[in-house]
């Protein structure tokens, strides 16, 4: 076992490996010839979602104790998407580094991620998949359904209030009591937001226990999961069942079709390619749309349609999902408990419900993600199309262009703003490099004196992102965004662009000839001279159509270190 190297030594470096783990109280055979388990825990007080895993952590010191593993809990930087400013997505790649570099450096044998809030699942997964040790995940759960007013709701509520508000159908007190009303139990996001969407990613990745993505945080089986997951992880040392043998090319595929059908978010698009790229499988944006085509919303959750991640657990949660798409999927795939995905949800009952519907009669005969291409983004573009509005999936409209996030919001509401229903909302300079980080602000709010006169959806487009949760006819991911100077950057208010989603295209009707000329004539902002990690990360980040991680963070280093301290 790799910790062996550590606590097995001999002499001085095995004296000082094992002296100040027993300053901890702990006799050497407790960690000595066993496999050390690290849990990677995400919990802090600023990471709302994540507040409960120090209660999970010890649910998966029980299970590693119990298989006759040794636990050791270690912290890595927890991204919580509330509170960090300018955008958790900033940080993203620097919390992968952080789980990269623990765990090389550490005396760990196998590792159990624990996750929740959106950038804490794929932050922990590529960090692990650039040492490719046996790793398993256990998902921190939804929080419970919100209630008001004798209503369900959940996080996508926020921008129907927030428009609701602006209409003056509601004032500020309300919202106060809905805030508590919404958050009433420990867990992330209860609708299919982003959080959501990666633990279903990583269950249907095959990367947790079968059941791990829809568990409410605060039902005790979440804790017993994370026990089964304490005791499976002991187990996967001993098989050396590593990431590279779970995360194959197949098992991305059934990812992607998983997704389609849950209407998962479009950030999944970004996440799951900078996952590929750090364990070495070839995917890129054409195959989203490929393997998503045709597979309509079987998954009726908001926000792209009614119920939340809690109803999903009782309708049978991923497994029964799975278990619907049996025909398009890969079969062999091996997962965490050393089962094929099939042998997972082969035996599981399913009951005829209104959460998840048939392929054959569908929620929505939308899908869940389309790819765009066209001279407007040159390395594609992505869209919602099971969130979007059936009436803007072909449309043809002026632009009215924002420069940047302080532009929009400084003219959104402006009453002379030139700008009507028809009229194509663009947002520059939220792109990985030009924010720096890529917001999620690409679900404008739309102008307060429409949203008066009723108007509830407009096309959007930007180099940015959308929260998960966000619904709308909205065009993200812009590659290349504005600030690496692609025909993006020169669009200008008035242009006419054409959004055709059934085709996939999305084009602004200037010649080739003008755009150069703009671009040629474009001075762009200077923001390269930034210091510290921003500097870093904007000098080496890569565009969202390669999944925004760092350029020199693509591969992995292994868990080999030869050279020790001492
Ligand atoms: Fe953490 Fe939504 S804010 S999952």
């Amino acid at each position: 076992m790799r910790s062996a190297e550590w606590f097995a030594a001999k002499g001085k470096d095995g004296f000082i490996h094992r002296a100040w783990m027993k300053n901890q109280g702990i006799p050497d055979y407790e960690f000595n010839n066993k496999p050390v388990i690290g849990i990677c825990n995400t919990w802090s007080e600023l990471t709302p979602c994540n507040g409960h895993f120090r209660d999970l952590a010890e649910s998966v010191k029980r299970g590693v104790f119990e298989a006759g593993g040794f636990p050791v809990e270690f912290p890595v930087m927890s991204l919580g998407e509330t509170l960090i400013k300018p955008t958790a997505m900033l940080y993203r790649n620097l919390a992968s580094m952080d789980v990269e570099e623990s765990i090389r450096a550490n005396p760990i044998d196998g590792v159990v991620l624990l996750c929740g809030c959106d950038k804490t699942t794929p932050s922990l997964v590529m960090g692990a998949c650039s040492v490719n040790i046996p790793t398993i995940v256990v998902s921190g759960g939804p929080m419970l359904t919100g209630r008001h007013n004798g209503k369900s709701i959940g996080t996508s509520d926020i921008w129907r209030y927030d428009a609701e508000l602006k209409q003056g159908k509601i004032q500020e007190e309300e919202l106060r009591t809905i805030e508590g009303a919404m958050c009433r139990s420990a867990g992330h996001c209860a609708v299919m937001g982003t959080a959501s969407s990666m633990a279903c990613m990583v269950e249907s990745l095959g990367l947790s226990l079968p059941g791990n993505a829809a568990i409410p945080a605060a039902d005790a089986r979440r804790k017993m999961l994370a026990q089964l997951s304490g005791l499976r992880i002991v187990e996967m040392v001993k098989e050396d069942l590593k990431l590279s043998d779970i995360l194959t090319r197949n098992a991305f595929e059934n990812a992607i079709k998983v997704n389609a059908a849950i209407g998962g978010s479009t950030n999944f698009v970004i996440h799951l390619l900078a996952i590929a790229g750090r364990i070495g499988v070839d995917l890129n944006l054409a195959d989203f749309d490929e393997l998503s085509a045709n597979i309509p919303l079987i998954a009726n959750l908001q926000p792209s349609g009614k119920y939340f991640m809690e109803d999903l657990f009782y309708a049978g949660g991923v497994p029964a999902v799975l278990k619907e798409l049996d025909p398009i999927l890969h079969h062999d795939c091996i997962t965490a408990n050393g089962k094929t995905i099939k042998e997972n949800y082969e035996h599981i009952s399913t009951e005829k419900n209104d959460v998840i519907t048939t392929m054959d009669e569908p929620f929505n005969a939308a899908t869940g993600l389309a790819i765009l291409h066209g001279n407007l983004c040159e390395n594609g573009a992505v869209i919602k199309p099971s969130a979007a509005s059936e009436h803007l999936m072909k449309h043809k409209g002026k632009a009215v262009v924002f420069e940047t996030i302080e532009d929009y919001k400084a003219r959104i509401d402006l009453e002379d703003l030139d700008v009507d229903e028809n009229s194509i909302l663009v947002l520059k300079n939220v792109g990985p490099k030009g924010y720096p980080g890529m917001p999620e602000v690409g679900n404008m709010g739309l102008p307060k004196k429409l949203l008066k006169r009723g108007v509830l959806d407009m096309v959007r487009i930007s180099d940015g992102r959308m929260s998960g949760t966000g619904f709308g006819t909205v065009v993200l991911h812009v590659s290349p965004e504005a600030a690496a100077g692609g025909n993006f950057s020169v669009i200008q208010t008035g242009d006419i662009i054409t959004l055709d989603v059934a085709k996939r295209s999305l084009n602004v009707d200037i010649s080739d000839e003008i755009l150069t000329a703009r671009k040629a004539a474009l001075k762009q902002a200077e923001n390269s001279k930034q210091r510290g990690y921003v500097g870093l990360y904007i000098r080496h980040v890569q565009q969202a159509h390669l999944g925004a991680d760092m350029d020199f963070l693509r591969g992995g280093s292994g868990s080999v270190v030869t050279r020790d301290s001492h």
